[in-house]
């Protein structure tokens, strides 16, 4: 399997947790690259479902488990996770976390929801869990890193200084009382108690992937969240504020480009979003309503409604440029049964002329019209356990998909549970 990205191809929510729990089984090691705890992924092993936010599901099969630099951490939700495990009989030894990883401290997230208020109607729809002021401190160069946590004599000066710039920010742009200082002394208290717990388990994780890559073993970096939410190559200003594409993992994991062998897209048979921002091919009908309870698309991290539209292959070719995707994981084609027709956007019609190019003006974006082709529509494909098994209008549709985006489909997902994924390619 050599080093394989898995990146979502969409704006997230792809399934992405099913087929890196399908491979992480071969894998030896999993490493996640960029976010925080606002991806959510639900992977189900015997029958268990686990929704887990910060720790890579390789964990569950005792594989090398590791949180790389590019990742923003809440200690509060890591250790809630770990202990959550624990509880399950998982054990931690193989978890690593990067000492280079940044923190999320209370005050981002009530900086979060300041800002997303402050914008009104013009708001992002983030997950408010304080990943955008997190990643802002980092690009600030005045974020706090795990080893800045773990170092108790410079800890307490930084934190006290972070904590001072927020509240001249809380209090003069928001409005809002900000942090008294004893909410500083409990704040270094509960963080002091965070590091002693991750401290075991806090290494720079760097040199350990690239020995691992380089000495021929199998390696899986997780993206979260999607490439339409990619800070540079998403639908700007709509998007998080990491780099879920292929090159992030790079950056994210501390490893250069030449070191990956392939880059897998998973991609949902339909699309879906949270959040705010144009999307061309949303369903405001009962097609969509149907896909959204069939499907359970509600955010695993928010509970919120998730939007859904019909497969949009222009946004499936950024994701294929922007990551140089190899394969395709086409998930949850089982949503989509019982549906007469499906349908997927090859193109887009604006002002009179058809764009095959993603545009980057949200204006533009937002006047386009979906260019459609049809497909006949299949029945309950859940039980099906191979390719020949598939209804035809199934296997039509996913050769389509596979020759109108221009990337092979390796992988298809018929359903939550490992057994339900069907290998096209032996690619790994
Ligand atoms: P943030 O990442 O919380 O700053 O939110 C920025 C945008 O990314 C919002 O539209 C969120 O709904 C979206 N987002 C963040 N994480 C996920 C995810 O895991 N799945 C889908 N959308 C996400």
């Amino acid at each position: 399997m050599g080093a394989t990205i898995v990146v979502g191809g969409q704006w997230g929510d792809e399934g992405k947790g099913k087929i890196v729990d399908f491979l992480a089984g071969k894998a030896d090691a999993v490493v996640r690259y960029q976010g925080g705890n606002n991806a959510g992924h639900t992977v189900v092993v015997d029958g268990h479902e686990h929704k887990m936010h910060l720790v890579p599901s390789g964990i569950f099969y005792g594989k090398l488990s590791i949180i790389g630099n590019g990742v923003v951490l809440d200690p509060a939700v890591l250790t809630r996770e770990m202990a959550y495990l624990e509880g399950q009989g998982i054990d931690l030894a193989p978890l690593r976390i990067s000492e280079c990883a940044h923190l999320i401290f209370p005050y981002h997230i009530v900086q979060d929801a300041h800002e997303e208020k402050q914008k009104g109607d013009a708001r992002i729809g983030t997950t408010k869990l304080g990943i955008g002021p997190a990643y802002q401190d980092k690009s600030a160069r005045i974020g706090i890193r795990v080893i800045d946590l773990l170092d108790e004599e410079a800890f307490p000066e930084l934190l006290r200084r972070n904590l001072d710039t927020k509240n001249n920010l809380l209090r003069r742009v928001y409005d809002d009382a900000g942090f008294a200082e004893r909410d500083y002394e409990t704040m270094l208290d509960t963080y002091r108690t965070y590091g002693r717990r991750l401290r075991p388990f806090v290494t720079d994780t760097a040199p350990l992937i690239e020995d691992a890559v380089r000495s021929g073993k199998n390696v899986l970096f997780e993206g979260a969240q999607g490439t339409m939410l990619d800070l540079d190559h998403g639908t700007y200003p709509y998007v998080t504020s990491s780099h879920p594409v292929a090159g992030g993992a790079c950056i994210g994991a501390g490893i250069g480009p030449t070191l990956i062998d392939r880059v897998v897209g998973v991609v949902k048979g339909y699309t879906t979003r949270v959040g705010d921002g144009p999307f061309p091919t949303e369903l405001m009908d009962e097609v969509g309503s149907f896909i959204r309870e069939r499907g359970h698309e509600y955010g695993t991290t928010t509970g919120r409604p998730r939007r859904v539209g019909w497969l949009d292959l222009v946004v499936v070719a950024v994701s294929r440029r922007t990551s140089g995707l190899g394969y395709l994981a086409l998930t949850r084609l089982d949503t989509l049964s019982g549906l007469e027709k499906v349908r997927v956007c090859v193109g887009y019609r604006y002002d009179g002329q058809r764009l095959d190019v993603f545009p980057h003006s949200l204006k533009v974006l937002s006047r386009c019209e979906p260019i459609y082709e049809e497909f006949a529509g299949w029945e309950d494909i859940g039980g099906v356990t191979s390719w020949d098994g598939l209804p035809g209008a199934a296997r039509d549709y996913v050769t389509a998909v596979a020759e109108l985006s221009g990337v092979p489909v390796a992988m298809v997902s018929v359903g939550r549970d490992r057994v339900q994924t069907l290998q096209l390619h032996d690619v790994f």
